[in-house]
């Protein structure tokens, strides 16, 4: 490839897109190491057990207001029980992203159809489907979701607990004793009777009132997160201590304590809401920022969670928006994309938030394959295989329809994929950020999907390797590559 001559030719089509033109990917493809991928992959099964002591992870910093967290991928901490079927493990990935995907269109269809607050029967009492949560989970989204873990503490004196990290969704909540149905976590289940610092909210609580959905038991607040999937939790609406490591705690967090849970969220005592709203973990603390950084899924590897931690000097910077109709998602400003140093041609509004909210693209930690507007989608892919015929292709593979058979290369020359974002910067992602293994034999698929609703999300697989930073302050989002 002689990238030069393709870009002045390039250039010569399109001489009008002058200021993207000046920030494509200097080259048109870069080098897939296929055989490192795929021994990567391996690494999902391997039965070495790192132990990770959380409580020493934490690093001090120059900024006394900052801290981190240790953040591990959920292989690392649930090893697959796949027969070391890579096959299998992927499609029960694949499964669990398509139903939160599902979640999140429901809950931005419900944002926008403007749903007011309503109150709800406490489902105390429901009957619930009997399920052996004992047996080892097998298949599809019985696998539980959660793509990645840290670790907290909750309560006077503090006990550790596995939360899911989720930037799609604001309410933190664990599961809590007694339990009316509890799923199986790690940890032993939360007891507040053994806190000193648990509290139960009133119904007039300002946090109380910001719940989408609550009821009122005996002037005690009662909340109700369903995920879209299946899985919800139910319970008391409490303030509790929150505490991170060796960097202290915070008093008075409102979270939910859980007494009735079903289990899509297996093996963590609960889920860390990191979104927009105000009830977020991030506006309750008041931080100025928070960054992440996803290792490899199948690693068996540790990155940190950073709240108020300044953000790598390379970040590439996007404008962090939001949306009037939905606080809880984080919206970036994105222009176009590109595949082998070529802008596609999509209308600049493809990722625009409309007057009535529709559309925008957001950033989420907890979907894995990036969903783009369907004519978005078809772009990307059509010039995607355009530029990789001499690739083998090979046949779809779950919500993937563009795979190729690499087999028989340890490298390969795949064509570039770059993000565009308003004010000019580009993201030139990894080869490893979109084109992934979905066998251990050597089929990898274009790593992106097109999503039937508006809405456009940038999943952890396009993430994975970059430390992605939330600066809300400035409303900016950093993304930083080799960074974890
Ligand atoms: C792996 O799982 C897939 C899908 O579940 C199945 O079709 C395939 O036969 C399995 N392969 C092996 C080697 O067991």
């Amino acid at each position: 490839m002689l990238p030069q001559i393709v870009f002045s030719l390039l250039c010569s089509f399109l001489c009008f897109h002058v200021v993207l033109s000046r920030s494509l990917p200097s080259q048109s493809h870069q080098v897939l190491d296929v055989s490192v991928t795929l021994q990567q992959a391996g690494e999902v099964f391997s039965s070495k057990s790192k132990t990770f002591d959380y409580g020493q992870l934490v690093t001090s910093s120059s900024s006394s207001s900052s801290f981190s967290l240790s953040l591990h991928p959920r292989s690392s901490l649930l090893k697959p029980i796949h027969n070391h079927n890579y096959t299998s493990l992927t499609l029960s990935r694949l499964a669990r992203d398509s139903s939160r995907v599902n979640s999140l269109n429901s809950h931005h269809q419900l944002a926008l159809s403007g749903y007011s607050r309503s109150d709800f029967k406490p489902v105390y009492d429901t009957v619930v489907q009997p399920e052996d949560l004992q047996s080892p989970i097998t298949s599809g989204t019985r696998q539980g979701s959660g793509e990645y873990f840290t670790r907290i503490g909750v309560g006077q004196p503090a006990k550790e607990f596995y939360m899911v990290i989720d930037t799609g969704s604001d309410i933190s909540w664990l599961q809590c004793a007694p339990c009316s149905d509890c799923y199986q976590q790690s940890d032993p289940v939360f007891n507040p009777s053994a806190s000193s610092t648990y509290k139960a909210l009133t119904c007039h609580a300002p946090q109380c009132t910001s719940l989408e959905v609550s009821a009122c038991r005996t002037d005690t607040c009662l909340y109700q997160v369903s995920y879209g999937d299946g899985s919800y939790t139910v319970g008391d609406f409490v303030t509790e201590t929150v505490s991170f490591g060796r960097s202290g705690s915070v008093p008075g967090v409102a979270i939910g304590c859980g007494h009735e849970n079903e289990g899509l969220f297996i093996g963590a005592a609960g889920l860390l809401g990191l979104g927009g709203g105000s009830l977020s973990l991030p506006s309750q603390i008041k931080a100025t920022s928070f960054s992440y950084c996803l290792v490899d899924r199948d690693a068996n590897s540790a990155s940190t969670l950073e709240f108020n931690s300044a953000r790598p000097g390379d970040s590439v910077l996007a404008p962090l928006l939001t949306n009037s109709r939905i606080s809880t998602f984080f919206y970036v400003g994105l222009t176009g994309l590109s595949v082998g140093a070529q802008m596609l041609q999509i209308p600049a509004s493809t990722f625009e938030i409309d007057s009535n909210g529709r559309g925008g693209i957001i950033v989420d930690s907890g979907t894995a394959v990036t969903r783009l507007r369907t004519e978005a989608y078809n772009a990307l892919r059509d010039k995607f295989v355009e530029l990789s015929q001499h690739l083998r292709s090979s046949s779809s593979f779950s919500l993937f329809d563009t795979c190729y058979d690499l087999s028989s290369l340890t490298k390969v020359s795949v064509p570039t994929v770059a993000l565009h974002f308003s004010g000019g910067k580009t993201l030139q992602l990894h080869p490893n950020n979109y084109l992934i293994p979905v066998d251990s034999a050597g089929k990898f698929c274009l790593a992106f999907a097109a999503n039937s609703g508006s809405l456009s999300i940038i999943g952890n697989i396009q993430q994975q390797g970059t430390r992605v930073s939330y600066d809300l302050a400035n409303k900016v989002v950093g993304f930083s590559p080799n960074k974890c």
